[in-house]
C-alpha cells in the first residue's frame, strides 16, 4: 500500500507542468542513468558495449502519444530508421513501440494509423530478421492493442511481433488464455501507470502473485517469455520453475531496464541465462524518466541530491 501511495505521488507531481519544466532543465545529466543517448548513435554504441558483456538489446525511440497523423508518421519513420542503422551497424533490430506514439487511434484512409505504421515498422523488422515488442501503455488502450497485435502475429508472425501483458490488471490472466492460440512471445511486467483501483490491483503482494502465475502459466503452455523484472525473489523462483518443469534455458530471457540493477543481468548472463536489456534513447525522455523515479524511493533522493548540486 506504501508503494503505490508512493507510485501515486511522484507520478502526479511529475505530471504538473512546472515540475516537468525544472526537470527537463536541469534533468538529462540524471537521466543518462536510465537514457541510453538522445540521438540513435547513442543507443546503438549502448548494444555494443553490452554485447561484451553477454547481455542482448531492446532499442526504444522514447515517445509516447501524438494528437497528429504527421508526429504520428514522423514518428514512425525515426523507428523504421532505428531499425536500418541498428542492421546496418550489425546489431540485431530488435525494438519496442508504443502504438500511441505511431498513431494508434486516429484514423487515416478508414484505418487505424497506429496499425498502419505498426504493419510499416514490423515489416521492415522482418525484412532484417528482427523482432518488434509492442509496449503496454495505459489501461484504456490494452484492449486495442491486443487486437493489433493478433492483426500483426497473424501477419507477420510472431517470431518478428511479440506484446506485453501488465500482471496489475485484473483482466491479465484472461487475455493471456485469450492470446494462447497464437502461441506468443510475450513479456510480462508488473505494470508502470497509475491505474485506478476499479482495473489494477492496489496491493504489491497481489501484483507479485499475479506476476508469477501469467510466467509460469506462459511457459507450461510452452510459449516463449521475456520476465520483464528486476526482483530477485521472482527471478530466483522463475529459474527454479524452469529447471522442475524441465524448461529449458532458451525458452524464457530476463528482461531489464538500461542503468538498472546492471550488477543481477551480469550476473545471470554469465550463469547462462538470456538477459536483455531495455534501452530507451531520444530527446523526448521526461514521462519515461518520471516513471522510473516512481519505481523506488532511492531514485528520487538520487534526483535531488544531483539537483542541489546544480
Ligand atoms: P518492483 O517494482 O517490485 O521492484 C523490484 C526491485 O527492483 C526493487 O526492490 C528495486 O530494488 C528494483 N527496481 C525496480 N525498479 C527500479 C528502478 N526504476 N530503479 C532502481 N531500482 C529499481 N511497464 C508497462 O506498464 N508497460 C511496458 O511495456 C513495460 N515494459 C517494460 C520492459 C522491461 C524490460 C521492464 C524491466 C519493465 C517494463 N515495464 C513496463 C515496467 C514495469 O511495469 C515495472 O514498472 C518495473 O519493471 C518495476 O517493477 P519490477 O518488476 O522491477 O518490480
Amino acid at each position: 500500500m506504501i508503494d503505490q501511495i508512493y507510485r501515486k505521488a511522484v507520478l502526479t507531481v511529475s505530471g504538473q507542468k512546472f515540475v516537468e519544466n525544472i526537470v527537463r532543465k536541469q534533468g538529462w545529466g540524471l537521466a543518462q542513468r536510465f537514457v541510453a543517448g538522445e540521438e540513435v548513435e547513442g543507443a546503438i554504441a549502448a548494444v555494443k558495449e553490452l554485447d561484451a558483456e553477454g547481455i542482448q538489446g531492446n532499442l526504444d525511440l522514447l515517445g509516447e502519444f501524438v494528437a497528429s497523423p504527421e508526429k504520428a508518421n514522423e514518428f514512425a519513420e525515426k523507428v523504421l530508421h532505428l531499425l536500418d542503422a541498428a542492421h546496418a551497424a550489425g546489431v540485431m533490430p530488435y525494438a519496442s513501440v508504443k502504438l500511441s506514439a505511431v498513431g494508434q487511434g486516429q484514423t487515416v484512409d478508414g484505418q487505424d494509423l497506429g496499425l498502419t505504421n505498426g504493419r510499416r515498422i514490423v515489416g521492415k523488422a522482418r525484412e532484417y530478421g528482427g523482432f518488434i515488442c509492442l509496449d503496454m501503455e495505459d489501461h484504456p488502450r490494452v484492449d486495442q492493442t491486443l487486437s493489433q497485435f493478433r492483426t500483426l502475429a497473424e501477419e507477420f508472425g510472431t517470431q518478428h511481433v511479440g506484446t506485453v501483458l501488465q500482471s496489475y490488471l485484473y483482466r491479465t490472466e484472461a487475455d493471456r488464455d485469450s492470446l494462447d492460440d497464437l502461441s506468443p512471445n510475450l513479456r510480462i511486467v508488473k505494470g508502470a501507470y497509475l491505474e485506478p483501483e476499479s482495473v489494477a490491483m492496489p496491493d504489491k503482494a497481489d501484483v507479485d502473485a499475479s506476476y508469477r502465475k501469467l510466467v509460469y502459466a506462459h511457459m507450461k503452455a510452452g510459449n516463449y517469455v521475456n520476465i520483464g523484472t528486476h526482483d530477485e525473489s521472482i527471478i530466483e523462483d522463475v529459474k527454479h520453475f524452469a529447471l522442475a518443469h524441465g524448461i529449458e534455458k532458451d525458452a524464457y530471457e530476463f528482461q531489464m531496464l538500461y542503468g538498472v540493477r546492471r550488477d543481477l543481468q551480469k550476473e545471470l548472463a554469465a550463469a547462462g541465462y538470456r538477459v536483455r536489456a531495455y534501452i530507451p534513447y531520444g530527446r523526448d525522455w521526461y514521462p519515461y524518466f518520471s516513471r522510473r523515479i516512481a519505481e523506488r524511493p532511492a531514485n528520487v533522493m538520487f534526483i535531488l541530491k544531483g539537483m542541489l548540486k546544480g
